[in-house]
């Protein structure tokens, strides 16, 4: 299993990571010094780096349940450590799971440790425990925890960030060089988990205009790549360079002058721009309205098939409104396509659009449903309004 969102990737545990655990139970070990210190440092004495590999390899041969309890980071390509979660019982104490147990209706409480410390305080945690959230969410495990100690700052800064809440607080219970410290769980507030990643996931990308002719080669390179374009195959239109069983449509060179001066034109209703990753400068994407057949402007985003599935498809919709609405002030933005598209559907509804119509069009030479979203203005600043409250 491999879960990209942003730029941090969460995959099932490979037989490569044996040697990056033993290297930080045995010599990189500041991870330790914040990560439940009372019990890991013990765990470090007694640590084998032998017995442990024999114990992960078997561990690896066994098969993983289809929800997994634990998943490794890697940051840029680089394995920097893991998300794992575990069970709590109605006095939010540690709890072994029964077999027969229903496992989406109890409380679970999330957990990470980036063993690399030159990985802290960069923003990584926050991505990795926000996806490893969103994942446990989107499987219906909902009660979700978080536990650790008072002296541990960035971890409970980065719970408060993605909106978990005190919830017990066992005062002086923990020993920490020379220290005193309370033990804390943090109980998960929904409502504002979805507004911390409606911040990550929108901050973490950009709209750019196309500047150049040139720029239109990022355009060619989408429109010509077979995964990208699945969504557009088998429909019944016919112009020039369309290939009906790809979806692919040709872009040479001669034709970027053409199209970039009808995308870049700017007017009522009418704008078009890449979607570009802030951190890496890379175009993921791009978005566009044009004038519909009543008071609404059509939209439309496509992201680039190896930026799919990170949660951009979301934060490219709210960009988009946010143009049409508080930059243009236009009345409607409207989509149209497939029901079976679950994710598109999805993120539609995230965003707050709602179906207002059907409609059918030929695809493969069969006629294909079509469902017909829509936001207006008006409720698009009602939950901006609400969302700001
Ligand atoms: C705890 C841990 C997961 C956090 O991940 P991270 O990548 O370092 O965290 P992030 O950078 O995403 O966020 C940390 C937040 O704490 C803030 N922070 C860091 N040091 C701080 C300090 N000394 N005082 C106050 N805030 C601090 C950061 O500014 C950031 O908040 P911001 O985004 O609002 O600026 C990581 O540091 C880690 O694995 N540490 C070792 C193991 C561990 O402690 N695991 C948790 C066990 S309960």
């Amino acid at each position: 299993m491999q879960i990209p969102y942003l730029n941090i990737l969460l995959r099932d545990m490979e037989e490569r990571d044996i040697d990056d655990e033993i290297r930080w139970n045995t010599a990189e070990t500041d991870w330790a010094l914040w990560d439940a210190p009372w019990e890991t440092l013990e765990d470090l004495k007694n640590f084998d780096p032998e017995k442990h590999r024999a114990e992960e390899l078997e561990w690896l041969a066994k098969p993983k349940p289809d929800h997994r309890l634990s998943l490794e980071l890697e940051a840029n390509g680089v394995h920097i450590g893991s998300v794992s979660s575990y069970c709590l019982d109605e006095n939010l104490d540690w709890k072994a799971l029964k077999s027969e147990d229903d496992r989406k209706s109890q409380r679970w409480a999330v957990g990470i440790e980036i063993c690399d410390s030159a990985y802290w305080s960069n923003g990584w945690g926050t991505c990795a425990l926000t996806a490893y959230i969103r994942y446990h969410l989107s499987a219906g495990y909902t009660d979700l925890y978080t536990q650790t100690w008072s002296g541990n700052t960035r971890m409970i800064r980065l719970a408060e960030k993605l909106g978990f809440r005190e919830c017990r607080r066992l005062p002086g219970v923990r020993q920490v060089r020379d220290g005193t410290y309370d033990a804390l769980t943090f109980r998960l507030d929904r409502a504002a988990f979805a507004r911390h990643r409606e911040r990550l996931e929108n901050g973490s990308l950009e709209l750019c205009v196309p500047q150049t002719v040139a720029d239109m080669s990022f355009r060619r390179e989408m429109m010509e790549d077979p995964d990208t374009m699945a969504y557009n195959a088998g429909w019944a239109v016919s112009y020039p360079g369309y290939h009906p069983d790809t979806g692919c449509i040709d872009f040479p060179e001669s034709a970027w002058e053409a199209d970039f001066a009808r995308l870049t034109r700017q007017g009522p209703g009418q704008f078009y721009a890449y979607l570009r990753e802030k951190s890496t400068g890379t175009l993921i994407g791009e978005v566009s309205f044009h004038p519909g057949e009543g008071p609404w402007a059509e939209l439309g985003v496509v992201l680039h098939a190896p930026y799919k599935g990170r949660g951009y498809g979301r934060a490219a919709l709210e960009l988009l409104a946010r143009r049409a609405f508080e930059g243009q002030d236009l009345p409607a933005l409207r989509n149209t396509f497939e029901p079976a598209r679950a994710a598109a559907l999805a993120i539609h509804k995230a965003v707050g659009f709602r179906e207002v119509g059907r409609d059918t069009m030929d695809r493969f030479g069969k006629p294909q449903e079509l469902l017909v979203l829509e936001l207006t203005r008006e409720e698009y600043w009602k939950r901006r309004k609400d969302r700001d409250n």
